[in-house]
């Protein structure tokens, strides 16, 4: 499969589905295939640097997620703080900056700590941002804004996109060029409901922890056949 340099996404969006489908099929505990997901993470992280590619943003947890059990929320804070613990030299060592995004406040504080030390360590990276959202929901985000924007002395009718752009949880991002979804689910489950509005989707009925490098490839060849018109006419 060869993939065009000149017509990579500058930033890929995942929404990382179906680790719990993935243990039960293999008799496994949800918590296991977390475990095997956190692997499919490190792959997806690698090929994007490797491939050059400048954003990659990865849903990790959503606002909806907190219904879990305490023991499934437990294990996803256990994951991540071992990430962030097991990843950085690698980060390091490739220029990968790290943000979050979401209402982090509401994170363990032991991963808030954690998070927010991984992110000042890779401040000045410069090749690549990855970026996680946690305990985030798009309309929460938008809920965020507004109240923020409120704060402010604004009339009616003054409220612009630009305005309403610079107040989400990470302004200066470019919004996703093409937002993949694993295991074969229709829908967007509150996912940057905001910036996807041109965004182009892909989903594959393949789970999260099987999701492989030519998974990924594929999804990446798929985007480069899309006509963008945002709109527009030929
Ligand atoms: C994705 O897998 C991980 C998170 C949502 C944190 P799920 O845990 O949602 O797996 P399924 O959808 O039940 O298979
Ligand atoms: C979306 O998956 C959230 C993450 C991947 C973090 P869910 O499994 O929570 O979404 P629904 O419940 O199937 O819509
Ligand atoms: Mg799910």
């Amino acid at each position: 499969m060869e993939l065009i340099k000149e017509n990579l996404p500058c930033h890929v969006a995942i929404i990382m589905d179906g680790n719990g489908r993935w243990a039960k099929r293999h008799g496994l505990k949800r918590y296991q295939g977390h475990e095997k997901g956190a692997d499919t993470v490190r792959m997806v992280v690698r090929t994007t640097r490797e491939l050059g590619i400048p954003y990659l943003t990865l849903y990790a947890f959503s606002e909806e997620n907190w219904k879990r059990s305490s023991i499934e929320i437990q294990t996803l804070m256990r994951l991540l703080n071992r990430f962030l613990e097991s990843e950085l030299n690698e980060m390091m060592e490739n220029g990968i900056r790290l943000l979050a995004m979401g209402r982090l406040y509401k994170l363990p504080s032991a991963t808030q700590k954690l998070l927010y030390k991984t992110m000042e360590i890779t401040s000045k990276n410069k090749d690549m941002t990855l970026i996680l959202a946690l305990s985030y929901g798009g309309r929460q985000e938008i809920l965020d804004a507004i109240n923020e924007i409120l704060k402010q002395k604004y009339e009616p009718g003054e409220i612009t996109e630009e305005i309403l752009r610079s107040h989400m949880y990470l302004k200066e991002i470019p919004d996703p060029d093409l937002l993949i979804r694993t295991s074969g689910e229709m829908r967007i489950s509150n996912f940057m409901i905001w910036q996807i509005a041109y965004t182009e989707l892909y989903i594959t009925p393949v789970l999260w922890p099987d999701f492989s490098k030519e998974d990924y490839l594929s999804a990446l060849n798929d985007y480069q056949k899309r006509d963008r018109r945002f709109g527009g006419a030929d």
